[in-house]
């Protein structure tokens, strides 16, 4: 089964189940300051599943482009991966376990659909805690579907469990389902959640049945929700009989444009596999990250920069294996025929995608040479130390200013008879790491932007200022990415130089003016083509079918966007712009605050 007709079959059989498909999300989160990418299939449904209406309906479906960068450096082994794809279906406030574990066993085991031997199948449940019992109704449902005893697994919290989105929240037990590939187990406790490949996890059915309150309780919900994710990938690697997803047509054709590129065959060493891996994977998610409606650039910052180390990687790993030209846009092309018809802004942007690329390479080819050129200016000094070893805090300084790999600063060292201090790179790389990912890039385990009196406020303000961007700037403004926190709003959007003082200052009244107008703010559902009809703003990503919400502020602003707002412009308070400056080539960010 290609992913195309896994895609297909999964859509189908929760429509006949009376599913509305809904369009996946931009890979880049909108109004979600706690992370970067989106990084389950759930992440844009949040909203929903904390209470909204969605306006397709209770029963939803689709499949969703994610992105996990908090283990890039663990990309390389035969299953970590920075992109993937996830299947989703979910219940708001409609069905539960029964109807959840029933559809989720007939879509697995039935021979039309995916025909999974039954005898291959074992499911994990919740064992309970002193806080949350034993979710035995979950194992009480496997049970009467056929499943063996010995097929159901108790697990403990770190493994069976959704937690919510900040400190509070709904949330609940898992049901996670796993294919036995076969292989020897590795000792006598070896069962799912084991790491040793025996058993393989290719979906998961989350029950978000309590609400954990301030004090740290977890009080029942009345009308919970079912969040379901089945990872595309690793679901084709089972249904394709192979061990590990590169060996799928899902990277296969990258795989073979590498190897034509070099002298290498995939399988021939571990060490060349590795580096034929991360290319791949890393050479797909940067394509899909700059290509998404919402796109990011190589920069230094935020997206733009896990963009730029992903290229990084990607190119260091290509001279290792011994490509000297520019390559990236040879593979990328190669991703973008595999994925145009199901992501057609890859169409749209395949330009924009292989140019980005090439540029990053031939800068970052630049910065290679330069960091070559100053680790032969500290030369004389080093040799001069008895010992001949390179403190770790320099062979840092090298990888962290020039983007100098620290591979690359002990390839160096031995030519000159010296080595690198490890330990010490490894200690101050850590320290790095760990600062970083305090600040930018937070794993989302359920997380969500909160809905705040404050961050509601920032989200009308939002649509205020877009609007009055488009009034003073012209029509070539587009929304290229928003981010809101309790402090302030910041909003990218495409123009091509620095704005004037003027121009700022209008905006800022042309905004305040509207806030004074005490417009009342106002939604409806309606489809993507009658939205586009009222010439609302959107980023149409959505299918033209689909139900969206449409806000109007007064007669001022018209945009497809999920909410929630104000609902009076009167709320806002008084609107400051406290700085504009450049975010990625062609792209302005603006900081603002209500006060
Ligand atoms: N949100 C759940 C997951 O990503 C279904 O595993």
């Amino acid at each position: 089964m290609t992913a195309n007709e896994l895609r297909k079959k999964y859509i189908d059989f929760f429509v006949s189940r009376n599913h509305a498909e809904i369009s996946g999300q931009s890979v880049i989160p909108e109004n979600d300051p706690t992370v970067l990418f989106t990084t389950a299939g759930m992440h844009p449904l949040v909203p929903y599943l904390m209470g909204q209406d969605h306006p397709a309906g209770s029963r939803l479906t689709d499949y969703q482009k994610c992105i996990r960068t908090g283990d890039i450096e663990s990309v390389g082994d035969s299953s970590h991966l920075t992109f993937f794809e996830m299947l989703g279906n979910w219940s708001l406030r409609d069905y539960f376990k029964e109807e959840a574990l029933t559809m989720s066993y007939e879509f697995l085991t039935s021979a039309e659909y995916m025909g999974f031997d039954k005898e291959q199948l074992s499911v994990t449940v919740f064992a309970g805690d002193d806080e949350v019992p034993r979710d035995d109704e979950a194992a009480n449902i496997w049970r009467k579907l056929g499943m063996p005893e010995d097929h159901i697994f108790f697990l403990a919290r770190e493994d069976n469990w959704w937690g919510p989105a900040g400190k509070t929240g709904p949330c609940g037990p898992d049901s996670e389902m796993f294919i036995d590939t076969g292989k020897e187990a590795c000792g006598p406790d070896c069962k799912p959640g084991c790491h040793c490949g025996k058993y393989f996890e290719i979906w998961n059915d989350v029950f978000m049945q309590y609400n954990k309150m301030e004090d740290g309780s977890y009080v029942p919900m009345e009308r919970p929700c079912v969040d379901t994710g089945m990872g595309i990938e690793r679901t084709i690697t089972m249904l394709q009989g192979k061990k590990s997803v590169y060996e799928t047509q899902l990277f296969q054709p990258i795989i073979k444009a590498l190897e034509k590129l070099t002298a290498v065959t995939y399988g021939e060493s571990e060490e060349k596999d590795i580096s034929i891996r991360i290319i791949s994977d890393h050479v797909k998610a940067a394509t899909m990250i700059i290509g998404d409606p919402r796109g990011a650039k190589p920069s230094n910052l935020g997206q733009g920069y896990i963009l730029r180390r992903l290229i990084r990687r990607a190119v260091r790993h290509g001279r290792k294996l011994g490509i000297e030209n520019t390559f990236l846009s040879d593979l990328s092309k190669v991703v973008i025929e595999m994925y145009k018809d199901v992501y057609t802004e890859l169409q749209e942007k395949t330009e924009l995608i292989l140019t980005e690329l090439t540029l990053e390479e031939k800068q970052f080819d630049t910065t290679l040479k330069k960091g070559e050129h100053e680790f032969e200016k500290m030369l004389p000094n080093l040799l001069r130390n008895p010992k001949k070893i390179i403190p770790g805090r320099l062979a840092f300084k090298l990888y962290d200013t020039y983007g100098f790999p620290v591979e690359l600063t002990e390839e160096l060292a031995e030519e000159s008879g010296m080595t690198v201090d490890r330990d010490g790179f490894d200690e101050a790389f850590k320290k790095h790491q760990e600062a970083s990912k305090k600040g930018a890039d937070k794993i989302f385990k359920g997380g969500l932007a909160d809905h705040s009196i404050m961050t509601t406020r920032y989200h009308t303000a939002t649509h205020l200022l877009h609007e009055a961007l488009l009034l003073t700037l012209g029509e070539h403004v587009e929304q290229k990415g928003s981010n809101i926190t309790e402090e302030r709003l910041r909003f990218d959007f495409s123009h091509h130089e620095k704005m004037t003082t003027e121009e700022l200052e209008k905006v800022q009244r042309i905004v305040n003016e509207q806030i004074k107008k005490a417009h009342p703010v106002t939604v409806k559902n309606m489809t993507v083509a009658e939205a586009k009809e009222l010439g609302a703003r959107a980023l149409f990503s959505s299918k033209y079918g689909e139900q969206v919400k449409v806000y109007f502020i007064g007669d001022f602003s018209t945009e497809v966007c999920g909410g929630p707002h104000v609902e009076n412009t009167s709320e806002l308070g008084e609107f400051v712009i406290k700085k504009e400056q450049s975010s990625s080539r062609g792209v302005r960010r603006i900081k603002a605050i209500l006060k």
